[in-house]
């Protein structure tokens, strides 16, 4: 049988993710959107490209949950983007409010679905997610690490005037200005960054990493979304197709990386149970420092919420 996929939110994200989905061709999408004929409309437009781009699934706009009944999986993207001079975490009460309201939705119509929440503040629309929906830590993760570490893949690669294939690059903490790019376990064809490029020039690309998601706020007066649709369908394949992918994702730790009982960014093994397992990996002092410096950002922003 194939797949089902929802996604909720219509918007750039949504709608960049549900197109890569598409053209994967493994799964039917449903695209939700409160406002009315808005899915419809890129449902129809969407299922017009399968046309021409030659895929087949089916892709469904609708403006309520009936139609997304047992998906698999759920991205989550529903919420206001930010606007310049927002940070993602002035988002925090408009979009616990909407994260709250779509989360029980989906969970009365999807029950064992993998919820894949993108909507900002990410670790905490995630705690959302997970404390409304109830759903075992495994089946609710965040998008974030994926994003952040292309940013930082796309600057090393322009930088060294090499192809971005043969950069692995490791992003991890809150997906905020406080993340962590993780220099120590970021290579080229092998080659530690570090050997690569002068410690001065790491750290402008490591700071521009860090204010990534602003910088595009800055040029196009919202959020970016080719990169975060792109990476939310990267976490949907690794689910859907059972892929047990290594890929830094926000993931409900109880006591990893010396963290408890709360969301961060991390290496995960995602797979059809979703995170199957929080992978292990050995920072530099410095780079520990920076993960607790985030995680109590993450925490800070925890606190505000009204559902803890
Ligand atoms: C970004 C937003 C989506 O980082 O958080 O672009």
């Amino acid at each position: 049988m194939r797949k089902k996929v929802t996604v909720v939110g219509a918007g750039n994200v949504g709608a960049t993710c549900a197109q890569e989905i598409a053209r994967r061709d493994y799964a039917d999408v449903v695209l939700v959107d409160i406002v009315p004929d808005f899915p419809q409309g890129k449902a129809l437009d969407l299922n017009q490209a399968g046309a021409v781009l030659g895929y087949e699934p089916r892709i469904t706009g609708t403006n309520g949950y009936d139609e997304t009944a047992d998906s698999d999986v759920v991205v989550i993207t529903a919420g206001r983007p930010r606007a310049p001079g927002m940070s993602r975490d002035d988002l925090v009460a408009t979009n616990e409010a909407i994260v709250t309201a779509v989360t029980k939705d989906v969970k009365r119509h999807s029950p064992k679905a993998v919820l894949v929440v993108v909507s900002n503040p990410l670790d905490a629309m995630c705690h959302v997610a997970k404390a409304v929906s109830r759903f075992p830590k495994s089946r609710v993760v965040g998008m974030a690490g994926i994003l952040d570490t292309a940013r930082f893949a796309a600057f090393i690669s322009h930088e060294l005037d090499v192809s971005v294939r043969d950069v692995t690059a490791m992003v991890l903490g809150g997906h905020g200005d406080q993340m962590v790019p993780v220099v120590s376990a970021t290579t080229v064809g092998g080659i530690p960054l570090s050997e690569l490029l002068p410690k001065s020039t790491i750290r402008k690309l490591v700071d521009r990493t860090r204010f990534g998601g602003g910088e595009l706020v800055g040029l196009l007066g919202t959020s970016a979304w080719y990169a975060p649709g792109a990476a939310a369908a990267q976490m949907v394949d690794a689910i859907c197709l059972d892929q047990k992918r290594v890929l830094p994702c926000t993931a409900y730790l109880d006591g990893e990386y010396m963290i408890r009982g709360m969301y961060m960014g991390v290496p995960t093994k995602l797979g059809a149970g979703g995170v199957e397992e929080i992978v292990r990996l050995k920072l530099t002092a410095d780079e520990k420092k920076m993960l607790r410096a985030s995680a109590s950002a993450v925490r800070e922003v925890v606190g505000i919420l009204k559902r803890k």
